[in-house]
């Protein structure tokens, strides 16, 4: 595996490539989320390309920049481990100019749940995003639904901007209790954890709900935010359809059920696609 810190170092290992390139950016502190987006990219590609950096451009002020969690070292061996063929760990120099042009999320879908929660973090984000993918050369790359509105935001992006790249969307990994991994629930004390299981909780009662016949938005709303009474703070409970746009009714085929909300120090997401 070559390791690449500058955009010339990876240039320079793209050169010794042969072949389809599958790409997965990260943000690191590398778990089995992470790890199934790579294994399929792994599957499906000739060759693997894997970033870890922490986009300072995504986070808002007041956030966790400082604080989100770093495991270069374990990263890279997990990578060694997964058979990726280069390591793009860019520093912020290398990724960003003073004064550069900007790409904006779209006014409507990039500001309602996590962009009204977070404004301007999607901007951030498609900015690195556009970034990566243009320096991975990448012909596939991979995004899990676990980031709902960040993957359906890229699968716009690419659209919109013609982008010569396939967006594969991943499955949600969970631990077995239904936890949703992600590298900020290290942050979760036990007790924490155990109160955390009640976004994946509410989100399987709806789904029961829905199975059963209810499919009226405000009363699957109302059972799950029952169920997320235990959390310290729910910032929305979602029914959209796959636009983003709220609904009377869920549609089975074209709704997703998002959650976010507070438990100790993270702020924790979740949802699921009926
Ligand atoms: P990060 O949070 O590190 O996530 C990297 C990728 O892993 C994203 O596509 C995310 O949706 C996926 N992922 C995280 N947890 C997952 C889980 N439990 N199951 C399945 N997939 C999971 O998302 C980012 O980084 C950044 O915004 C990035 C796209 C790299 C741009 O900076």
């Amino acid at each position: 595996m070559i390791i690449a810190r500058t955009i010339d170092e990876l240039q320079e290992a793209k050169n010794t490539l042969l072949g389809s390139i599958g790409f997965v950016p990260t943000m690191g502190a590398l778990h089995e989320g992470h790890l199934s987006l790579i294994r399929k990219a792994r599957e499906e590609n000739e060759n693997l390309i894997v970033s870890i950096f922490v986009n300072p451009t995504q986070f808002l002020d007041g956030e966790d920049l400082d604080k989100y969690p770093r495991k270069d070292e374990a990263d890279i061996k997990i990578c060694q481990l997964a058979s990726v063929d280069i390591l793009f760990m860019p520093a912020i120099s290398q990724m960003y100019e003073r004064d550069e042009l900007c790409i904006g999320a779209p006014m409507i879908s990039g500001y309602v749940l996590e962009g009204a929660s977070r404004p301007g973090h999607f901007d951030g984000m498609l900015q690195v995003v556009m970034k990566l993918l243009n320096l991975s050369g990448a012909t596939k790359a991979y995004f899990g639904k676990k980031d709902a509105q960040q993957l359906a935001l890229i699968m716009q992006m690419v659209r919109d901007y013609f982008l010569d790249v396939e967006i594969v969307p991943c499955d949600i990994v969970r631990e077995s209790s239904g936890l949703a991994l992600s590298s900020r629930n290290v942050y979760l004390s036990t007790e924490e954890k155990i109160r955390a299981l009640a976004l994946s909780k509410s989100l399987q009662k709806a789904t029961n709900l829905i199975i059963s016949g209810e499919l009226d938005s405000a009363q699957i709303k109302a059972e799950m935010v029952e169920i997320l009474s235990v959390v310290d703070e729910v910032e929305y409970v979602a029914i959209v359809d796959r636009t983003f746009n709220e609904i009377d009714k869920v549609e089975i085929g074209n709704s997703m059920i998002l959650v976010a909300a507070w438990v100790g120090k993270p702020r924790l997401i979740d949802n699921i696609w009926v």
